[in-house]
């Protein structure tokens, strides 16, 4: 099944077995209560979904209420995407889909076939380091970690658009992203330094 092949129908049933608001694929923020998200007794019937993940195509039987989140950590046991909230409000679950960044706790998995989804356990080439994970380890932008792969696939997606120019545009751009041990200034440092670098290294390119 592909994404274009969930109907209309479908989309209201999913939409109205977990009580929420969709817009574009996405579960609006503040729509579900965590509660809502679990599996129930009685579940609908499972859906055949093929996820792609970091280049790899799966393809899971999953309750439809199923989130992102939640096939990524339970069915694929790909746990590096964290859930603070599972409300849209701390940005730990953060992934990115066809290089957008989105809240992954936030976006229902049966509604996201055929897009292309990046977890931080994608991010590293050939055994190395993208540059930004390289930066945090060396600005020392983490404390309990439990933010930190959300910080890192925002501030991956916020260099891309552009909205690195600045510690101060940083923070503006980032701030959808909590870090409860308030490693701000270091998380901002590293995205300011991974975006230089990989500046250079376009500009090199471009050269
Ligand atoms: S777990 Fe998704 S935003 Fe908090
Ligand atoms: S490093 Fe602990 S929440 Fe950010």
């Amino acid at each position: 099944m592909t994404n274009s092949h969930v109907t209309r129908r479908e989309l209201l049933e999913i939409t109205a077995a977990i009580g929420g608001t969709l817009a574009g694929g996405q579960l609006l923020p503040g729509a579900v209560p965590a509660a809502a998200a679990q599996p129930a007794a009685g579940a609908a019937a499972p859906l055949e979904v093929a996820l792609r993940v970091n280049g790899v195509e799966h393809r899971l039987q999953l309750d439809p209420r199923t989130t992102l989140l939640d096939a990524l950590r339970e069915h694929l046991h790909l746990t590096g995407s964290k859930k603070g909230c599972g409300l849209g409000q701390c940005g730990a679950c953060t992934v990115l889909m066809d290089g957008k960044r989105v809240k992954s706790c936030l976006s229902l998995a049966a509604l996201v076939e055929g897009r292309e989804i990046t977890t931080i356990e994608g991010l590293a080439e050939g055994g190395e380091l993208h540059p930004l994970q390289t930066a945090f380890i060396e600005h020392d932008a983490f404390q309990c970690g439990y933010c930190t792969s959300g910080q890192i696939m925002a501030g991956i997606a916020c260099i891309n658009e552009g909205h690195a120019g600045s510690p101060q545009e940083i923070r503006d751009w980032m701030s959808g992203n909590l870090c409860r041990c308030g490693a701000y200034d270091n998380i901002v440092a590293a995205i300011r330094d991974a975006a230089l670098t990989l500046g250079s290294t376009a500009n090199k390119r471009g050269g």
